[in-house]
């Protein structure tokens, strides 16, 4: 059995997730990790036995480092991400793939050929891929429209303290859309398929003393076939509510609600899938979902399998291009098209 040397640069908070699932795995072994901040850094090393960098550079000249897991701020995931396809690594990069859309553009047309994964790893949720695969059968028929929602709780100590970067236009790329509700946002495009337009708005209900971004969101989205979902996100509710999606089908109404699927059929409803599987899924938070262990398996059996992973630059890019047109939506007060 192949074993894959791998690197991870950016010690945080979702690092922690990566680490424990890296460290669960038979096929990979965590080789060096770096951060800027060296304490950070070292005491990861020790943890794991593995080599501390300060510069990512010389993590991506280490000839041991065969895959990349990026985990820092947003501004830094394309530099990191070009830096390490032009190295020959492997990449997963956290998402979202870029703070910035002309920068998401450029990795996006760099990566054609390479392997670069984005982090959406809701997608692997027990309850997602169930209810993808009762859209795909047809048994309910046709969907007739969808809304996702987002209510949780980022506050301005210490989520917004701890880590400057967030909270910035310029370093996190926005708020509430770009970085929480951006899973639930990539469910309702993975089932929509194609966006045609988007008018909606954003603003800061609460942290407004505190960040320059959005903390809430509403908006809808025309998808190119004809179906119109709506969405609801914010980080100015009291606690972190379970995230839910419904997904209207002509026969019958699925509910995601947090991790559980729920089938409502002539007023009856079902659960079809209770909270967590037994997936790898060590050392988060639930409301980060269960997927990442999932995900990252499946990443490493795709670089075996000599396979293009699906959830790659151009899945992560149109996230990046939807929210960033509620944005500009919401600035200019006006549906913006896609082409
Ligand atoms: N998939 C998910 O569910 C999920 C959940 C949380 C965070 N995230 C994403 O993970 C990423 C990191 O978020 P976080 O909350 O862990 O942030 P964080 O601030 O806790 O951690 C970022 C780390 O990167 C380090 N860093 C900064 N600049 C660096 C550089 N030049 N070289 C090396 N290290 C550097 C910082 O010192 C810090 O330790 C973001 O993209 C975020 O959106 C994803």
């Amino acid at each position: 059995m192949k074993i894959w040397g791998a690197g991870l640069i950016g010690c945080g908070a979702i690092s922690r997730v990566h680490l424990a699932t890296i460290d669960a795995m038979e096929n990979v072994k965590l080789v060096a990790v770096c951060d800027v901040d060296a304490q950070k850094a070292q005491a990861v090393a020790k943890q794991y036995g593995c080599k501390a960098y300060t510069d990512y550079h010389d993590l991506l000249a280490d000839p041991q480092v065969e895959t990349v897991h990026i985990t820092t701020p947003h501004y830094l995931h394309v530099p990191m991400a070009m830096d390490a396809l032009k190295a020959g690594k492997k990449v997963l990069s956290e998402k979202p793939i870029s703070h910035d859309l002309a920068q998401a553009a450029q990795l996006l047309d760099m990566a054609k050929d390479k392997d670069l994964a984005i982090c959406f790893q809701n997608r692997y949720n027990d309850s997602t891929q169930k209810a993808m695969e009762l859209i795909r059968s047809g048994k309910y028929g046709k969907v007739v429209t969808m809304r996702g929602m987002v209510c949780w709780h980022r506050d301005a100590d210490p989520y917004y303290s701890q880590s400057p970067w967030r909270g910035s236009w310029d370093t996190e790329g926005g708020g509430v859309l770009i970085n929480q509700s951006i899973h639930t946002l990539d469910l309702l495009l993975w089932i929509g398929g194609e966006v045609a337009s988007v008018k909606g708005a954003v603003s800061t209900d609460t942290l407004y003393r505190d960040i320059e971004v959005e903390d809430s969101a509403h908006f809808v989205i025309h998808f190119k076939n004809g179906l119109l979902a709506t969405f609801y996100a914010t980080n100015s509710y009291g606690v972190n509510a379970p995230i839910t999606v419904e997904v209207v089908l002509e026969k019958a109404t699925l509910e995601l609600r947090g991790d559980s699927l729920y089938l409502i059929e002539n007023d009856e409803m079902t659960q079809l899938v209770a909270l967590p599987g037994k997936r790898l899924a060590p050392a988060g938070k639930g409301y980060w979902g269960v997927g990442h262990g999932a995900l990252i398996e499946d990443l490493y059996r795709s670089f075996e399998a000599g396979e293009h992973f699906w959830i790659d630059a151009q899945v992560g890019y149109n996230a990046l291009e939807t929210l960033k047109g509620v944005y500009q939506s919401s600035k200019e007060n006006r549906e913006i098209y896609f082409k």
